[in-house]
């Protein structure tokens, strides 16, 4: 078992520890005495309460602890503000009163859905969280980010609520469909890519294991992304300077993942992402020659190769971008590399480059026109 401790530094009450622990789903009700409650609300998709539903109950009953099921259906789509009230109401009706926490049970769309139920319902409950997503295990289920998509918009409402506690058990990786992981590998090639060029060169060597998940080389993986995740977390919990780094490949990713109706993965979106973002540094000046061929290797031989279905109209995919939270008067907002492993400062401290619309369109245009090109061939 691998025991991280994520700091809070301005609520050292609220430090939280993130167990990694093969088989850990059966000690859950372990977990959660760092959560006490009278009662816990287990809420999980419909496809992950029927794989590890019965299980977490089980694991909570045996260490005497009361909890109850609540489901809404898969999909990104449900990250809604109808599930929201849904569940809400359904707690409610069962009698969960602020004696009771949250338990989440799932992917990241899970995490940030019952994350967000959690920290407003009856003003606040704690949530643990319980990932089964790779993405969820080495990403969204540390750091406190909750929130529901609204009007297409990713993420439009939300909160900060940190976790109570985390539990990571790589074992439920075993069902997950492989198209999920190799998405979820994305976000970890974003975190070398931020913070550490030594682990982006292991996954580089790793990445057949990966993408074919053995089980070895997905919890060093995990491990090592969760490190870089709560060091800049616990640097800047909630993202008023450094945190913003770990939206590399996010801006253009968010927007792309809501135009296509969500039918493009979180992490596929992030993958194409990370390779438009790094062209536009390039044709800045401010990313390293390179770098972004770099990238698409890395990103290809973890199975994520550089195709989008046409047509993708680059002026609605800048309209959505500059709907996202990123965008100030006319210009977007970009956290762009210095280098593998490294990000740009920008202008003033800050840690992102404001770039005028016009200006992005040559170099997007291009790395667009690349991307389509690689799927007429593909295909
Ligand atoms: N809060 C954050 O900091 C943060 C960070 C990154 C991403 N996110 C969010 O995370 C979401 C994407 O998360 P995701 O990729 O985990 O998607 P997801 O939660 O939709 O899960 C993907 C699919 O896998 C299924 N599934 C989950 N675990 C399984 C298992 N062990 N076996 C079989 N099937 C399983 C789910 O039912 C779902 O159908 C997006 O909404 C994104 O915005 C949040
Ligand atoms: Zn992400």
């Amino acid at each position: 078992m691998t025991v991280i401790r994520v700091a809070v530094p301005a609520r050292p009450e609220r430090a939280y520890e993130i167990r990694l622990e093969p088989g850990g789903l059966d000690r859950l009700g372990d977990l959660c005495s760092s959560a006490p409650a009278h009662r816990y609300a287990v809420i999980a998709d419909s496809h992950v309460a029927e794989l590890y539903g019965p299980r977490a109950l089980r694991a909570l009953a045996a260490d005497g602890k009361e909890a109850e099921l609540f489901t809404f259906p898969a999909g990104e789509w449900n990250k809604s503000a109808s599930e929201w009230t849904r569940l809400c109401g359904e707690l409610m009706q069962e009698g969960f009163g602020r004696d009771s926490a949250v338990v989440a049970l799932g992917g990241g769309v899970t995490g940030d859905l019952a994350g967000f139920v959690a920290s407003t319902y009856a003003r606040g409950l704690p949530v643990i969280q319980v990932p089964t997503t790779l993405l969820s295990m080495l990403d969204s289920s540390v750091g406190g980010k909750t929130g529901i998509d609204a009007g297409q918009v990713k993420n439009a409402v939300g909160t900060f609520h940190h976790p109570a506690a985390v539990l990571i058990d790589p074992q439920c990786l075993s069902t997950l469909p492989r198209y999920q992981r190799i998405s979820g590998l994305a976000e970890a090639v974003k975190a070398a890519a931020i913070r550490d060029r030594e682990f982006f060169a292991w996954i580089e060597q790793h990445a057949g294991p990966l993408r074919d998940g053995e089980a070895d080389a997905l919890t060093d993986l995990i491990e090592r992304s969760l490190r870089i995740k709560s060091e800049v977390v616990a640097e800047d919990p909630e993202e008023r300077g450094v945190r913003a780094i770990l939206n590399f490949g996010h801006t253009f990713g968010h927007a792309l993942e809501s135009m296509s109706g969500f039918s493009v993965l979180h992490g596929e979106a992030v993958a194409a992402g990370m390779r438009m973002e790094a062209r536009l540094g390039e044709s800045e000046g401010v990313t390293a020659a390179g770098v972004g061929e770099r990238l698409d290797e890395i990103l290809a031989r973890c199975g994520l190769p550089e195709v989008l279905e046409p047509p993708l109209d680059l002026d609605e995919l800048l309209d959505r971008a500059r709907t996202d939270k990123k965008v100030r008067e006319g210009s977007l907002r970009w956290v762009l590399l210095a280098d593998v492993g490294r990000v740009a400062p920008g202008p003033r401290g800050s840690h992102t480059h404001e770039i005028p619309v016009a200006r992005c369109r040559g170099p997007l245009e291009a790395a667009l026109r690349k991307a389509f090109e690689a799927t007429d061939s593909s295909t």
